[in-house]
C-alpha cells in the first residue's frame, strides 16, 4: 500500500456501533436486545440491496423505520420504544478507539471521508452528535447517486470529487461485503475485523485485516 492519499471510512458498523442504540435500551428490551439489534441491521442491509435490485430506492433514514418495524414485530418489542430507538440510532456511539485514531490521522497530510449509505443529514447529525465533525474533509452519501453500496457508482464517488486513481484510497469497513465491494471496485480494502468473523468469498481478498482501527497508524507507516 504505497501512495496513500486519501482514506474512506464506512461509517455504520465501522465507525460507529450499530448496536448502541438497542444497548442504550437493554433495560427495557431485556436479554433478546442483541438478536433484535442484529436481526435490525441484517434486515436493514438486506432493504438497502433489494432496494438497489429492484431500483425502487427509498433513502437510509426511510429503510432504517421500515426495518425497524418489522424487526420489532419479530421480537415483539413494546411500540412504545419505537422513537426511542430511532432518536438513539440519529447519534450512534463511535466505537472506543475512533476518536482518538481519527485525531492522529488528521495530523497526517492525507484525505479522510466516510462514504456511507446514510444520507447527508444523517451523516451530519452523527459526527456533530460525537464532536468528531472536523476531523473529516468530506461525508459522502450515496443519496449523491441513489443506489445503495456495493454497487460501483458509490465507490466512484470520492474518486471524481479528489481525481486521484483508485489504488491510492485506503478503504476502511467492518461490513465483509463492503469491503469485497470497495475491493472489486479497485481500492486497497481494509478488513476491520473486531470480533473473529469470516470473510466473504466474493473474488477479492483484503489488504490488510485489523482487530481495531489504530492498527492502521501502522500499515500506513
Ligand atoms: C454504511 C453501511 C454499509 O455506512 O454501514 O454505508
Amino acid at each position: 500500500m504505497k501512495n496513500i492519499k486519501a482514506i474512506i471510512f464506512d461509517a455504520y458498523g465501522t465507525l460507529f456501533d450499530v448496536n448502541s442504540a438497542a444497548e442504550k435500551c437493554k433495560d427495557k428490551i431485556g436479554d433478546k436486545w442483541e438478536g433484535f439489534a442484529n436481526y435490525w441491521r441484517t434486515t436493514q442491509l438486506e432493504y438497502t440491496w433489494l432496494r438497489s435490485l429492484m431500483k425502487r430506492h427509498k433513502d437510509f433514514w426511510q429503510v432504517t423505520e421500515d426495518s425497524l418495524d418489522k424487526s420489532m414485530k419479530a421480537y415483539e418489542i413494546d411500540s412504545s420504544l419505537r422513537n426511542e430507538l430511532l432518536d438513539l440510532y440519529k447519534i450512534l456511539s463511535p466505537f472506543r478507539e475512533v476518536p482518538a485514531v481519527l485525531k492522529s490521522l488528521k495530523e497526517k497530510d492525507l484525505k479522510l471521508a466516510i462514504l456511507s449509505n446514510g444520507t447527508p443529514t444523517l451523516l451530519n447529525q452523527l459526527v456533530k452528535s460525537n464532536n468528531l465533525d472536523n476531523l473529516f474533509d468530506d461525508l459522502f452519501s450515496i443519496e449523491e447517486v441513489g443506489i445503495y453500496k456495493p454497487d460501483s457508482k458509490v465507490y466512484d464517488i470520492p474518486i471524481k470529487k479528489y481525481n486521484i486513481p483508485k489504488n491510492e484510497v485506503a478503504f476502511l469497513s467492518a461490513n465483509t461485503w463492503d469491503v469485497s465491494g470497495g475491493g472489486n471496485y479497485g481500492y486497497n480494502s481494509i478488513w476491520l475485523n473486531r470480533n473473529n468473523n469470516i470473510f466473504d468469498k466474493l473474488d477479492y481478498s483484503p489488504k490488510h485485516q485489523i482487530k481495531q482501527l489504530g492498527e492502521l497508524l501502522d500499515i500506513l507507516k
